[in-house]
């Protein structure tokens, strides 16, 4: 066993959590592009090796992220969150124990649904275009049942 899969094995002995929050970019359309680029870009990586799984959705300023994982890869990615200067406003929706999860392994990286279920579209019809500071009650969790198929 490498040192990958041992420790892909040890963040689900140690439980599920899911960390979702969103928050708004400082950066000018122009730049939120690159920006978004390069958070890709890294994210992938990084969350490719802690296990971190969900979804990354980018619309004008604003970004939501819902991510599975271990307590402590999600720990640490909201430490790093709160230091990123791309963003700010940032607001923690939830951070608590889950029994599984939501997303597939490597399905963070969706920008858009593009095929929507009956029961989708209402829900994206109240949600988008992503206002989350007019967001009431679970509404912060009901935006990423957009996501799910
Ligand atoms: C909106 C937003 C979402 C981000 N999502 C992730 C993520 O899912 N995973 C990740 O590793 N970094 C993410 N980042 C980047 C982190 O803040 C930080 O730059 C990165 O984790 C540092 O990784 P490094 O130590 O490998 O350079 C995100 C940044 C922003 C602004």
């Amino acid at each position: 066993m490498n040192s990958n899969q041992s420790h892909t094995l040890s963040n689900e002995e140690d439980g599920l959590f899911r960390f979702v929050y969103t928050s708004q970019s400082t950066s000018g359309w122009r730049k939120r592009t690159s920006d978004l680029a390069n958070i890709i870009r890294v994210a992938k990586i990084n969350n490719q090796r802690y296990n971190i799984t969900g979804i990354i959705f980018h619309q004008r300023k604003f970004y939501y992220q819902y991510a599975e994982g271990s307590e402590k890869s999600l720990t640490d990615l909201k430490n790093n969150l709160l230091l990123d200067k791309r963003h700010f406003r940032i607001k923690i929706h939830d951070f608590t124990h889950i029994d599984r999860r939501r997303f597939q392994k490597g399905s963070l990286w969706t920008h858009a649904p593009k095929t929507l279920k009956k029961n989708q579209h209402s829900i994206q019809q109240r949600l988008l275009p992503l206002r989350p500071e007019q967001w009431q009650g679970d509404e912060w969790d009901e935006f990423a049942r957009l996501f799910m198929n």
